[in-house]
């Protein structure tokens, strides 16, 4: 069976893809290598031997849209990573966001209402929750109001899927609020490529690590948690890619109970970011460099899944734990940087 990737060459498009392949599916990649690049494809290949379809192409552009959909009538699911996510970058490029996250949506969405199977899978984002109210964060719990206009094209996201899947029963789609993904496969072939300085903590920290960052600056120490800082549930990359598998199978065996569903992705646990940082030098023998210094701007102070529905309704749990994430994440810095 044929699969649209869009964003496959992108950090959990890539390790979806991996996941994709080894279940048999053919895999087709579309991605505009703003944020990736098709040496991600090698990666692949050593991985799991096979060399997916690639096609570069701007989602962003309609035409490119309908042609590529005449082409591939035949694709029996597609999952759409393809967008820009970035939270800071966002504050200060918001029309930038709000057309590379929400025109192409509407443009993929609008070709695949073409075809005679529509199965789609939305990666979303916990952040849709702002700082919930109660912890665990389950999927009923409220949407709140965006703190930057990325979160809020996940928001406007969802909605647009929701009301396309009531007037059109053959539109099954699934959206996939994921908490806090890191790591890489543990073959080192694949990961994350974080362009430039790295806004997320892991990135952060393993270029610290490796020397390409001086220190690592913790935002926050005087939260109210146990130890200061923000909790997290950070979740390992393969484990999310794995779900997308899960997800995708639902739709194609349609054991799914609505046309349009929704799930929470992470592991349950909340890890503090000195958790993190303690966890990081636990399995890579170093001591991190790091200091605290103000919050940041937008962060909330906790967040994590309540992970029942995904366990008992999807049927996918999480394998990997925190020190699984960082030891992958690490190994591929230093993969990365020829160390
Ligand atoms: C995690 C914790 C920071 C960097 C965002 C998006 C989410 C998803 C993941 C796209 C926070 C602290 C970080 C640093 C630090 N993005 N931190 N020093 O903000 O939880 O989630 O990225 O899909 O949708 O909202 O992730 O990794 O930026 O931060 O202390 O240099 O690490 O304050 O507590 P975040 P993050």
């Amino acid at each position: 069976m044929k699969v649209l990737v869009t964003g496959g060459l992108g950090f959990i498009g890539s390790h979806t893809v991996v996941e994709l392949q080894n279940e048999g599916f053919e895999v087709v990649i579309i991605d505009d290598l703003s944020n990736s690049s098709e040496d991600v494809l090698d990666g692949i290949v050593a991985i799991s031997g096979v060399k997916p379809h690639f096609e570069k192409l701007d989602l962003k552009v309609k035409e490119d849209v309908i042609s590529f959909f005449k082409k591939h009538s035949d694709v029996a699911g597609v999952i759409h990573f393809a967008a820009s996510k970035a939270v800071g970058e966002s504050v200060n490029k918001p029309l930038m966001y709000y057309e590379n996250n929400i025109n192409t949506l509407v443009y993929v969405l609008q070709e695949l209402s073409k075809l005679n199977t529509q199965n789609f899978i939305f990666s979303s984002s916990c952040t849709v929750y702002g700082q919930a109210d109660e912890l665990p964060i389950s999927e009923n719990a409220p949407v709140k109001p965006a703190e930057s206009p990325y979160g809020n094209t996940k928001q406007i996201g969802e909605e647009i899927i929701k009301d396309t899947c009531k007037i059109n029963e053959n539109l099954n789609s699934i959206a996939l609020r994921y908490f806090n993904p890191i790591g890489a496969h543990f073959s080192a072939e694949i990961g994350e490529l974080p362009i430039g300085v790295p806004q997320n903590l892991v990135p952060y920290i393993t270029q610290t690590a490796i020397g390409m960052r001086e220190q690592l600056s913790v935002f926050g120490g005087d939260y109210p948690t146990p130890d200061g800082t923000c909790i997290r549930d950070y979740i390992h990359v393969v484990d999310l890619a794995k779900a997308h598998v899960v997800a995708l199978q639902r739709l194609l065996e349609n054991k799914n109970v609505s046309n349009y569903e929704v799930f929470n992705l992470g592991t349950g646990t909340g890890s503090s970011v000195l958790e993190a940082i303690q966890s990081f030098d636990r399995v890579s023998g170093k001591k991190l460099n790091y200091k605290i210094v103000d919050r940041r701007e937008g962060d909330v102070v906790a967040a994590y899944a309540e992970t029942k529905k995904a366990n008992d309704v999807l049927g996918w749990k999480t394998e990997l734990n925190l020190d699984d994430a960082m030891a992958s994440a690490w190994k591929w810095e230093q993969k990365i940087r020829n160390k």
